[in-house]
């Protein structure tokens, strides 16, 4: 999978992508991430990429050119690969795991993060296949929510996680939370890893998990429970 990322800061990126299952799967060839400067697409000498909102209002709305001219050169690079254009914004789709399952089966991907009050609805209107949030709040820019989706994206590109079986047992799938989990030592300050876990029966110990996780999801996120209902 390819992933182009459109952005004011590109440095931000360098923690989070050089480290970890994400540096590994770039090294592994997995993933591509290629990051773009928005600033590169400009065409005045000063670099500008925003200017004030037609009708007044405050704060700055970033210009539909640099942002057309760097999604149609990135297209123009894997011609054979469609790509499908996102923009982080709030009023996108709430991000989820099953959303991010079906990004993971794409080839290539455009990511733009925006800044101050957003972008050129233009953007929205011509150049964007999906908006995505990550939920009901305010960032002061993209670039978090796009770090995000790359991370839980690529842990279902095949090859990134050493475990593929790790995938089957997480929270949100069946529409569950995860079980709870223990390591050594058995007994840590009087507090003891229930006996099942101990028994090497794994029959009982599968039962226990399902039990376990229903009983947490019910607790937690009964909504989830709801939700699988209603499918
Ligand atoms: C300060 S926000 C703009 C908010 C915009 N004025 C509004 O009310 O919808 C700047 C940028 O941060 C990103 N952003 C902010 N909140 C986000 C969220 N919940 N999910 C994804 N991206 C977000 C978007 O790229 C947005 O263009």
């Amino acid at each position: 999978m390819r992933i182009d990322i459109i952005t004011i800061f590109p440095k931000m990126f360098a923690p989070v992508l050089n480290e970890s299952i994400l540096k590994r799967a770039q090294e592994k060839k997995k993933v591509r991430i290629c990051l773009h400067d928005l600033r590169d697409y400009t065409l005045d000498k000063h670099r500008k990429v925003d200017d004030r909102p037609f009708g007044g209002g405050s704060g700055m709305v970033m210009n539909a050119e640099p942002i057309f001219r760097a999604v149609e050169r990135i297209k123009a690079k894997g011609k054979r690969q469609k790509a499908k254009v996102i923009l982080l914004c709030p009023q996108g789709k709430k991000f989820s795991q099953n959303t991010a399952k079906k990004l993971a089966r794409c080839s290539r991907l455009i990511l733009i993060c925006g800044h101050y009050e957003g972008v050129d609805e233009r953007v929205r209107q011509r150049l964007v296949d999906e908006e995505i949030s990550l939920g009901d709040y305010i960032l002061t820019g993209g670039e978090l929510a796009a770090m995000v989706l790359i991370d839980a994206c690529s842990r279902f590109i095949p090859g990134v996680l050493g475990d593929k079986n790790s995938l089957n047992f997480e929270s949100f799938e069946g529409n569950l939370l995860e079980y709870p989990q223990y390591t050594r030592p058995a007994n840590f300050r009087n507090m003891k890893v229930p006996a099942v876990l101990l028994s090497g029966n794994h029959k009982k110990i599968e039962k226990w998990r399902n039990e376990q996780a229903l009983k947490i999801t019910k607790e937690k996120r009964p909504d989830l429970i709801k939700l699988d209902k209603a499918v």
